[in-house]
């Protein structure tokens, strides 16, 4: 791709460093405070580091030898490199949920690029919300930018057996619960299951979203797939630093990439992937910060028609390292190849179609092919009906086949605390055919949306052997979940959605081939139920929380602030 390089008297750092006036003179000598002379800063272009490393994120420990990788690259090719830290969010740790700050780090994200003399911008993330959060605010703030994935984790272990984050702690939590394994086997999987740096190494959100990053062409090819502790992934992050130098003497940005087709790509890989329902919402809200529509119409006609390729847990049976070895996301791209926008550009300065050029499968068992697919249709289907009139998502692909049509009545759950007290109680009246409704778990229902949407199967019908039953809530789920979940109906019951009206005993029926969920009570009926309905009290009086509450818009919108959203251009800030 040719395009006008920019001159040094182009670049926005030169506000900051290049003018003569008393301004620029306390920017220089500062910069000579930390021991930079000028020639290593001068007339170069200024990349932003953004570092969600922290103490308390286990997926992101390897982010400091990363950042120094990255810092490496862009020295080398005459860049000047400045690291700036950013909020973490650890998706084991951090309550309510790690969804309720993604915004928080998008902003973020983008005032620090936008407050600070940079040229573009690094981006170093791949724990769950970390990915969409920092690209959702740099497409707003549209400079040169390319995302380092934190790489997936290795194996994990356990007596011989292959272990994988959040599916098998769900698998073995059950059997455990059920009197098949002991305090002893327990305790051995919690020392086995994660045992290198990285994110979860099941498709669960850290890899489809950092695999959907890829696919929309804001890494480097190949980079989502490498696991955190090889050592090509040290050499990715340096390349990456090497790279964003050019891309800002190109001002390559990402408004130049992520168009309509780009969003199309990276759904088609999220469905091969059968990868998480989340990316739902997070590609909706990037897609919307850069003003490009996608909706969740999109992906359901998409899925119609995209097989599932990557034999991954949980709708397979392998982790990320297999999958890297067995050639990665750039095989199976190279597999979709005639359904992809081979023409459009990525941050590497080629095509799509160049990026792919030479990728190929060494395994058919991890990423089978087009002719012999893991299922035929994508996992994903979007659902509509009385129920979710704005839609809802259930990942077939991991669900019991022989409960994608079934109508059922409802036991009904208001808030994580009430299914958590009652789910067991040997009183409660269900049985396998029974519905499970959770309500109240939202973006502002819980608030944050939690992943509490795989409700847990009742104590008396596990040991009865029933694993699977119909799970419907306005809640998101794990990634690395499996189950009959129908996730983020919406409008969500806080707001008043039909969700809100369920009772105990009422029929629901879902219908995954005509993509339906419908509650069978008459329209009067559930009129003199919304007559009878009070809104729930907000869940902050001020601070973040509040903000969150006043501004979050609802799942099939992307769950960002409305504020956020594309618009005017912000103002470049005065340098005086
Ligand atoms: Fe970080 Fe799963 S806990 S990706």
């Amino acid at each position: 791709m040719n395009r006008r390089r920019k001159t040094a008297e182009e670049l926005r750092s030169h506000r900051w460093y290049g003018v003569r006036d008393l301004r620029s003179f306390g920017h220089r000598s500062r910069t000579k405070q930390m021991g930079y002379a000028d020639e290593e800063y001068r007339d170069k272009p200024v990349i932003g580091i953004i570092n969600t490393w922290s103490d308390i994120n286990p997926c992101h420990t390897h982010f400091r030898d990363r950042a120094e990788e990255v810092k490496r690259g862009v020295w080398q090719a005459g860049g000047f490199p400045v690291e700036m830290p950013a909020m973490s969010l650890s998706e084991p740790f951090q309550k309510p949920s790690t969804m309720l700050y993604r915004n928080l780090l998008a902003m973020e994200t983008e005032e620090l690029l936008r407050s600070y003399p940079m040229d573009g911008a690094v981006l170093l993330g791949g724990c769950d919300k970390t990915t969409p959060a920092m690209l959702m605010g740099a497409i707003s703030m549209d400079l040169p930018t390319i995302f380092v994935p934190a790489g997936p984790m290795l194996r994990g272990n356990w007596r011989g057996r292959t272990l994988g984050s959040g599916s098998d702690v769900w698998k073995y939590w059950d059997e455990k619960r059920a009197g098949e394994i002991g305090e002893r086997e327990w305790d051995e999987i919690e020392d086995g299951i994660a045992r290198s740096p990285g994110h979860c190494m099941t498709m669960g959100t850290a890899s489809t979203m950092t695999a959907a990053t890829e696919a929309l062409g804001m890494t480097l090819t190949g980079a989502s797939s490498i696991p955190a502790a090889d050592s090509n992934h040290s050499r990715m992050a340096a390349t990456s630093g090497r790279r964003i130098v050019e891309m800002v003497w190109e001002d390559l940005k990402p408004s130049d990439i992520l168009d309509e087709r780009a969003y199309d790509d990276a759904v088609t890989a999220v469905l091969a992937l059968g990868g998480s329902t989340n990316a739902a919402i997070h590609l909706i809200a990037m897609a919307r910060r850069g003003g490009v529509p996608l909706d969740l119409d999109r992906f359901d006609a998409l899925s119609r028609s995209v097989p599932v390729l990557a034999n991954t847990r949980p709708s397979g049976e392998y982790l990320m390292e297999d999958f890297f070895y067995a050639g990665g996301l750039r095989g199976l791209l190279s597999r979709l190849k005639d359904r992809l926008n081979l023409d459009r550009p990525t941050v590497g300065g080629r095509t799509l179609g160049e990026d792919l050029e030479g990728a190929d499968v060494y395994d058919d068992a991890v990423i089978h092919p087009v002719d012999d697919p893991l299922h035929e249709e994508a996992g994903l289907a979007i659902l509509r009906g009385n129920l979710a009139p704005d839609g809802c998502v259930i990942k077939h692909s991991a669900a019991d086949p022989g409960l994608l049509q079934h109508t059922g009545p409802a036991v009904v759950f208001d808030g994580y605390e009430d299914l958590d007290r009652r789910v067991n109680d040997p009183a409660l009246e269900v049985d396998e055919g029974s519905v499970l409704v959770l309500r109240g778990a939202g973006p502002l229902g819980a608030p944050g949306m939690p992943e509490w949407g795989l409700l847990q199967i009742p104590e008396k019908l596990l040991k009865k052997g029933v694993r699977d039953m119909v799970r419907i809530s306005d809640a998101r789920m794990s990634g690395t979940a499996y189950g009959t979940c129908v996730l983020h109906v919406a409008p969500e019951s806080h707001v008043g959605g039909t969700l809100a009206l369920v009772r105990d005993g009422d029929l629901i029926e879902l219908d995954v081939p005509g993509r339906r969920l419908e509650l069978h009570v008459s329209e009067a009926e559930l009129e003199h139920r919304r007559k009878e309905w009070s809104p729930p009290q907000s869940h902050y009086g001020r601070g973040y929380g509040a903000m969150y509450m006043g501004h979050i818009t609802q799942a099939n919108e992307g769950c960002d602030f409305d504020f956020l959203e594309a618009g005017p251009p912000v103002k470049e800030p005065e340098i005086h």
